[in-house]
Order: C-alpha cells, then sequence, then structure tokens
C-alpha cells in the first residue's frame, strides 16, 4: 500500500519516552506522520532512538523537547508522569497521543480534560486493544444490532511480565535498571488495576456504554517474583457495571496463563468468544444455539494493520489520531472516555480497601461533578522508593547485580527459570502429551535448556549470595519466596541436572 490518506500534509510527531522501535517510525510514516523528535533520560534508549530516527532531533531535555517545531507529542514516558507530561505537551502548544494510563488521580483526570478544553487541541489515549480485527468486528456487528444488548462480558488482559519489574521494555532483552540495587520506577509496584484499559477498553468500544460503577475484591494470593509486599504478580479482577446495566469482569494481572486479549460476550440475542485463535459466534438468542467459528472479513487496511504491533491496535490508534488531525473526524479515545476507562481501575482499588463496596463512576463531562474530585490526590499506589531497595551501607558491588540477575532468570522470551519449569513440568506429562508438535516443543526445550543450565545455575548462585546477605530485606525476601518454589537442588547442581536430562533424551529417543 503507498499510500493512505488522500493529502499531502504531513503531522511532525516528537515522541516522549523513547522505547518504541524503527517499526513505529515507519507505520507513523505511512500515516502522514513524520517522528521529527524524541526526548528520554535514558542513554542507551537514546542512543538506540538515534539509530532508529537518523533525521531526528534527540534530546534528555525535556524543555528543549517541548520547543521544538512539532504539532503533536506521544507520551510514553514513566505511567505515573503522563499526566504531568500531557498537560506540559498541551501548555507547550502540543496535540497529545498518551500512552495508556493516561493518569492516577481523579485530581489530574480533571486537570487533564480542563487542559485538552482549554487548549482546543486533539487528546488520544493510545488504547490499542480495541482495534485488533476480531474487536473491530465485534463492535460493527454490536452496532447493527446483531448481539441485541449486551448483558455480560468477560474481558481479560493477562500479561506476566515480571523481567520489567527489573528492567526496561527493550527487545529481544530487557535492559536491566541500573543501578542494580535499584528496581523499575513503576513496574516494580504497579497496582495492575491501574493497568485496566486494555480489557475494559475494548468492552466500551464494542458497545459504546460508559462503565458507571466498580467493585473490586483483593486477590492476595501472589506468584513468586514480584518485590515482596510492593510488587504484585496476581490476578485483579474487578466488576464494572456499564451504563445499560449490563456487567463487566474485568480483568488484570501477571497470571501463570497470558490471555492479552481474552474475550467471552453475551448479548441478549447472540454471543461472541475469543480465546487464543479461535473466535466463536452463538446464534439462535437462546443458551444451546448454534455455534459457530467465525473468521471476520479484512479488509486492505486491517490487512495492512496487521503488520504493525498488537494485533494491529498500533497502527489504528495512529489512523485514527492522523484522521482526526487532517479531516477533523473524531477519534475513539478521546478525553473523556480516557477518563471512564482509567476511573474504573482507580475506583476499583477503593472498593477492594472497602471491602467490594460498589464505587460510582463519576462522569467527568459534567463540569458540576468535576468539583467533588477536583482535589482527589488519592491514587491507590504505594509511595515506594524505587532508587535503592537494600539495606542502608549494602554492598554494591554484589547488590548491583540484583536486577541483572532477575531480568536474566525471568527474562521476556522465555529462557531461564521459565525455560526450567517448562522442562520439570513437561518431562513430567510428557507421555500424556496429545500431539507431536507438543512433545516436539518439550524435547527442544531440553536441548535449549542442557545449554542455559550453568548460566541459570550461576545466576541463582548469586541470587542465593544476595539473599544469606540480606535475609530480611526486600530482595531478599523475594528471592526467598522464588527459591521456595523451585528444585533448588536440581538448579544449583547443573551437572547432575544436565545428565539427567541427557538420560530422559536418551530414553525418548529409543523409545521412538
Ligand atoms: N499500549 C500498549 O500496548 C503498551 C505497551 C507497552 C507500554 N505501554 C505504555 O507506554 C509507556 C511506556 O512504556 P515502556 O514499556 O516503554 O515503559 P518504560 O518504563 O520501560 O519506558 C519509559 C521510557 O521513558 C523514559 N522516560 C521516563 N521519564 C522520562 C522523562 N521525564 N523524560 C524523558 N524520558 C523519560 C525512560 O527512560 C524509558 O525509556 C508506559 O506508560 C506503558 O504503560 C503501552
Amino acid at each position: 500500500m503507498e499510500k493512505i490518506f488522500d493529502t499531502d500534509r504531513r503531522i511532525r510527531l516528537g515522541i516522549w519516552g523513547c522505547g518504541r522501535g524503527k517499526n513505529f517510525v515507519e507505520s507513523a510514516r505511512m500515516l502522514n506522520i513524520d517522528v521529527v523528535a524524541g526526548c528520554d533520560i535514558h542513554d542507551e534508549i537514546r542512543e538506540r532512538f538515534k539509530k532508529d530516527v537518523p533525521e531526528a532531533f534527540c534530546t534528555a531535555d525535556e524543555k528543549e523537547f517541548l520547543a521544538c517545531d512539532m504539532d503533536a507529542v506521544l507520551i510514553a514516558t514513566f505511567l505515573p508522569d503522563h499526566a504531568k507530561h500531557t498537560v506540559m505537551a498541551l501548555e507547550a502548544g502540543k496535540h497529545v497521543l498518551c500512552e495508556v494510563t493516561p493518569f492516577q488521580t481523579p485530581a489530574d483526570a480533571v486537570r487533564i480534560i480542563e487542559a485538552v478544553e482549554k487548549s482546543g487541541k486533539i487528546y488520544n489515549l493510545l488504547e490499542n486493544y480495541p482495534f485488533t480485527p476480531k474487536n473491530m468486528y465485534m463492535q460493527r456487528m454490536y452496532e447493527k444490532g446483531f448481539f441485541g444488548d449486551f448483558v455480560y462480558g468477560e474481558f481479560e488482559y493477562l500479561h506476566e511480565c515480571r523481567a520489567l519489574y527489573y528492567g526496561y521494555n527493550t527487545r529481544p532483552v530487557s535492559i536491566p535498571v541500573s543501578p542494580g540495587y535499584a528496581v523499575h520506577s513503576w513496574r516494580s509496584f504497579l497496582n495492575y488495576h491501574h493497568y485496566c484499559t486494555h480489557s475494559l477498553g475494548p468492552a466500551m468500544y464494542i458497545t459504546n456504554l460508559r462503565p458507571v460503577s466498580v467493585s473490586a475484591v483483593k486477590d492476595t494470593a501472589c506468584m513468586p517474583g514480584a518485590l515482596d509486599g510492593v510488587g504484585s504478580a496476581t490476578a485483579n479482577p474487578s466488576i464494572v457495571k456499564m451504563s445499560n446495566g449490563g456487567l463487566v469482569r474485568n480483568l488484570v494481572g501477571t497470571t501463570t496463563n497470558d490471555f492479552p486479549m481474552g474475550m467471552r460476550f453475551w448479548g441478549s440475542k447472540a454471543s461472541a468468544q475469543h480465546l487464543r485463535d479461535e473466535f466463536q459466534v452463538r446464534i439462535g438468542g437462546t443458551g444451546d444455539g448454534y455455534l459457530l467459528d467465525i473468521k471476520p472479513e479484512l479488509n486492505e487496511l486491517q490487512e495492512f494493520a496487521l503488520k504493525s504491533g498488537h494485533g494491529g491496535g498500533d497502527f489504528w490508534e495512529l489512523y485514527f489520531f492522523a484522521r482526526e488531525f487532517l479531516y477533523g473526524e473524531k477519534a475513539f479515545w478521546n478525553v473523556y472516555r480516557a477518563a471512564d476507562v482509567t476511573m474504573a481501575g482507580i475506583l476499583a482499588i477503593r472498593s477492594e480497601k472497602a471491602n467490594g463496596v460498589s464505587i460510582e463512576i463519576p462522569d467527568f463531562r459534567d463540569k458540576n461533578v468535576r468539583e467533588l474530585y477536583r482535589h482527589d490526590h488519592e491514587s491507590g499506589a504505594l509511595d515506594f522508593d524505587t532508587s535503592d531497595i537494600f539495606p542502608a551501607g549494602h554492598d554494591k558491588e554484589l547488590t548491583g547485580n540484583f536486577t541483572r540477575l532477575m531480568t536474566e532468570i525471568y527474562p521476556i522470551y522465555i529462557g531461564g527459570l521459565n525455560l526450567f519449569n517448562i522442562v520439570m513440568d513437561g518431562i513430567e506429562i510428557y507421555d500424556l502429551i496429545e500431539n507431536d508438535t507438543g512433545k516436539l516443543s518439550i524435547r527442544d526445550a531440553v536441548n535449549t535448556l542442557i545449554k542455559e543450565m550453568p548460566k541459570l545455575s550461576e545466576n541463582c548462585r548469586m541470587l542465593k549470595k544476595i539473599m544469606e546477605a540480606y535475609p530480611d530485606s526486600l530482595p531478599g525476601r523475594t528471592i526467598a519466596k522464588i527459591f521456595a518454589s523451585q528444585q533448588m537442588e536440581k538448579l544449583l547442581n547443573p551437572e547432575e541436572t544436565i545428565a539427567e536430562l541427557q538420560k530422559w533424551q536418551t530414553g525418548i529417543y529409543a523409545e521412538r
């Protein structure tokens, strides 16, 4: 595809927080958007950006950045700073595209809405998950009346990302936070209710309904690997009432089974479910109507969009912004919907604290309602110092390895302890695995682990040293919980483990 919009007008965009790569810049270019500036406080991430976008101006200085000649700013800095950076960009006369989540307190919601209204600039929340082909199909069919009225839905954004508690979101490997005795400035202690837009967002987009109240009960059981008592690796469900009376079970968090786009949807006339690749619709307006596999048709733009990240969503959020900028056609994620979806998470945390009571989600379109929240600065986030998590006077030569070790035992892609667990559990259930592909994946994992075992074992030894030096500290307790969930004998004795795995391989190959 050569051209998407029928105009030569270009949009000059600056990126604040340069974690995004070359692919983003290329799909932006197709949408009449030129990345002309970048701002990042991290030297290595700035260097990567300069390599990816050599034509753009790049700086660590936010004032210098905001003074650049550009139409719009994309805010992808640390999550707790999005509100502040949004207001700064608007006041500098720029349109804003803001990454999720846009703010963390009701007072900031009011501040941003009023800054947008005062500036007259475009504000789009970059909520990309509604724009997968399946969710876009659902939206079209819902609007047509195919599903009837919305009754109940389960929407999920489950993403196990423990590596990111200790490193940056860089691919293929996470750059560990430096110094190694500090941790990531927001992911290490994120309350996942603040990250509720990827799951509630699709529900709002499909139905065009507003969330009106929320209730939640806290899940206090947790996976190991999160900072003990500070971070959270667990499920965070909430029940959200929509403006037509229907309910959404909104589930976010880190668990042992990723469902980044899970959806079950019940309308009064028909239902749908999307779990992994399968997408089915049940028709007949009755519980046991026909359940049909559906493959939504894709138009040319959707085919093209699929080449960008998050099931095409990254393309569409930019497309809708560019269309609003170039032709004035309003995008779905305006500042009011951004407030609706985000407030559902903030108030879920309050509901948890009040043992699940239902809390009304204010509609900030109403100026009188804003007055009740203008000074409400409570986010529900922990007040946690990420810059040094060890006790005073710690041995920095030892503790400086902590974040590197954690990103290596919990890497972004399968490896480290995750690979070790796949092998140990895979061998246990190997005979019961039904298909050859599944069996082959376990045999491959065994081969890889044999190669990685010495390094993994060395990393565990180093973590053990840190744990033994500071057993009562936050990292010490965190490591102890990880080790309590692992077969440490095997992890600390790589030669024996490798010999055991090779013996297993011999047995398997003899059988075949
Ligand atoms: N929509 C999605 O699918 C999606 C996916 C990933 C991340 N996100 C969001 O995008 C944002 C960025 O995500 P990430 O994973 O790159 O996060 P990150 O925390 O790893 O990176 C943030 C980047 O911003 C830089 N930064 C922070 N404060 C800055 C400042 N004041 N000035 C200049 N640079 C600054 C950091 O150095 C870092 O490079 C997050 O808020 C996250 O919620 C959205």
